[in-house]
């Protein structure tokens, strides 16, 4: 992306942001004669484990899927649960973050997510505000989907032509990118998908263009540290090219 630092060829480096699709919660409860609500706090445990993680080794970013543009389809019980553990999650943020130095920002439409959750998030966001641009930062992408992010990144970029805030030569990739509920914030170099499924489901569309996946049949609540590094040293073993061509 445009304004964005590319580094091109292998690195020693861990990625300094990485996405996670964190699927296969259904499946690990439902394999343990569990409800599918079981699976989803298990997750839950496993994001706080991964992100604690990434924050130790140096990974700037974690940008997590939690809650699709898509997920309302599901029943109204799992869609309570899994908000139930965001509020949870949330209100432990609040206590913690300031002291554990970890930056959260969230991803998607937040219009009809529940004003008690909007709440915490705004109480979140305060807290962030204070913290140094350089601390560990996860992003939760709530409500979110990538095809709705540039919908509604297109649609303030006209509002702002015809307000003549912008014009629309103005529009340009780092341009483009300020519309985005990523702004400010690197393309993920590394996007990971557990659960042996291989597809994207809508997820930071714009912001994948280069990106490397890592796919595994490991279930997100079984997802851990190992796995994780597993994942690291593959991404370190490729030859990341930009589409230019190897020296
Ligand atoms: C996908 O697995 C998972 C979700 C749609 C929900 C993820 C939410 C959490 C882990 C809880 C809260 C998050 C945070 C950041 C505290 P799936 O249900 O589609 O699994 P399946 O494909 O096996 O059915």
């Amino acid at each position: 992306m445009a304004g964005q630092e590319r580094k091109a060829g292998r690195t020693a480096e861990p990625p300094r942001h990485i996405a996670i699709i964190m699927d296969g919660n259904g499946r690990w409860a439902t394999r343990r004669g569990l409800p599918r609500t079981a699976g989803h706090k298990a997750g839950a445990e496993t994001f706080r484990r991964i992100a604690t993680y990434c924050k130790n080794i140096g990974v700037k970013y974690l940008t997590v899927y939690a809650f699709s543009t898509e997920n309302w389809k599901r029943s109204e019980t799992e869609v309570a649960a899994i908000m139930a553990l965001l509020k949870k999650y949330l209100l432990e943020a609040v206590d913690t973050m300031e002291r554990d130095h970890i930056r959260l920002h969230f991803f998607g439409d937040m219009t009809p997510i529940s004003p008690e959750l909007r709440a915490l998030a705004r109480e979140t966001d305060e807290i962030t505000e204070h913290l140094s641009r350089d601390d560990f930062q996860a992003n939760v992408c709530l409500n979110y989907g990538g095809r709705d992010e540039i919908l509604r990144a297109v649609r303030q970029f006209a509002e702002d032509c015809a307000a003549g805030i912008r014009k629309p030569y103005d529009m340009d990739e780092e341009e483009f990118s300020s519309y985005l509920d990523s702004r400010g914030i690197p393309d993920p170099e590394l996007i990971i998908r557990p659960s042996g499924e291989l597809r994207l489901s809508n997820f930071l569309l714009w912001q994948s263009a280069y990106s490397e996946f890592y796919f595994t049949d490991t279930l997100w609540p079984d997802f851990d540290e190992a796995e994780l590094d597993r994942a690291i040293a593959e991404f370190q073993k490729r030859d990341r090219r930009f589409g230019g061509v190897k020296k």
